[in-house]
């Protein structure tokens, strides 16, 4: 019998690249009408008449990251009290959970984080994604994933030359994470260590390149990661 997934938020922007997974796997993409993470009961009715063996928390506050700053009370409930919901939730049914962080939950200042390294964010939403692995970590049949990353063609007129990340498309995220439904603990998925500029000219020919202004504090200067964990994964796998 096929394995039974379900994502929160399946009308998110990632959620989708999961459709073509669905002839492995039974899947369900519930927008918020159908499983609210701000509503317990509603959450408990849909786990009950689904019973997943996996969630996959895609449900949040995502983008633009200044919202996260603006509005504090929004960023807080669906980021850090709907996670915590579906923590529970999950813990309650022994669901195995993969919860969707950042790699800006770590400083961004040298670049080349591992798991391991201390974690400190620039921005409220990395608070936010940090809050929300707070109660992840508590639940030991989860999985953390930090990625890095962004829309195909590089959606963005203008790109950093002087800013480093890791980049992938949440295509090739989709097909890692789906390799990786069985780990626990946290994993970093992204791509090669480079400048927005240089990642993002490869899929917008017309991208033009700027300077970062460090004084702006909500871009992280180098969230690059550390992907020696997930390449000894995927490896094995
Ligand atoms: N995009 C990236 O670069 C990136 C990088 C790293 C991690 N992530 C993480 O990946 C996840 C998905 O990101 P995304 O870019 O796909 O965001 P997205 O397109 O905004 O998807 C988030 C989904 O969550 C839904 N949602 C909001 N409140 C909800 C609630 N109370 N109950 C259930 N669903 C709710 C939204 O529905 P409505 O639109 O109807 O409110 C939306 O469909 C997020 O956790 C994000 O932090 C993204």
């Amino acid at each position: 019998m096929k394995k039974k997934i379900i994502i929160t938020g399946g009308k998110g922007k990632f959620a989708s690249y999961f459709k073509k997974y669905s002839k492995k796997y039974n899947i369900k993409f519930p927008d918020k009408n159908k499983m609210n993470i701000l509503n317990r009961s509603n959450l408990s009715k849909y786990l009950n008449a689904n019973k997943p063996d996996y969630i996959i928390h895609n449900a949040a506050l995502s983008r633009p990251m200044s919202l996260h700053e603006k509005d504090i009370i929004q960023s807080i409930n669906k980021n850090i009290i709907g996670t915590c919901n579906i923590v529970t939730e999950s813990s309650k049914r022994k669901i195995k959970l993969i919860y969707f962080s950042s790699n800006y939950v770590y400083p961004c200042k040298k670049g080349n984080y591992k798991e391991t390294n201390a974690l400190l964010p620039k921005n409220n939403y990395a608070w936010s994604k940090l809050g929300g692995e707070c109660a992840v970590q508590m639940y030991k049949n989860s999985l953390i994933l930090r990625l890095s990353v962004t829309e195909k063609p590089f959606a963005y007129k203008n790109a950093y030359t002087n800013v480093k990340s890791s980049f992938i498309y949440h295509s090739e995220a989709a097909s890692i994470v789906m390799k990786l439904l069985d780990q626990i603990g946290v994993i970093n998925i992204g791509g090669k260590n480079q400048s927005i500029f240089q990642f993002a000219k490869k899929s917008n020919k017309n991208v033009k390149p700027i300077k970062h202004n460090s004084k702006i504090a909500l871009v992280p200067k180098n969230s690059s990661l550390n992907l020696t964990k997930l390449k000894s994964i995927l490896k094995l796998s």
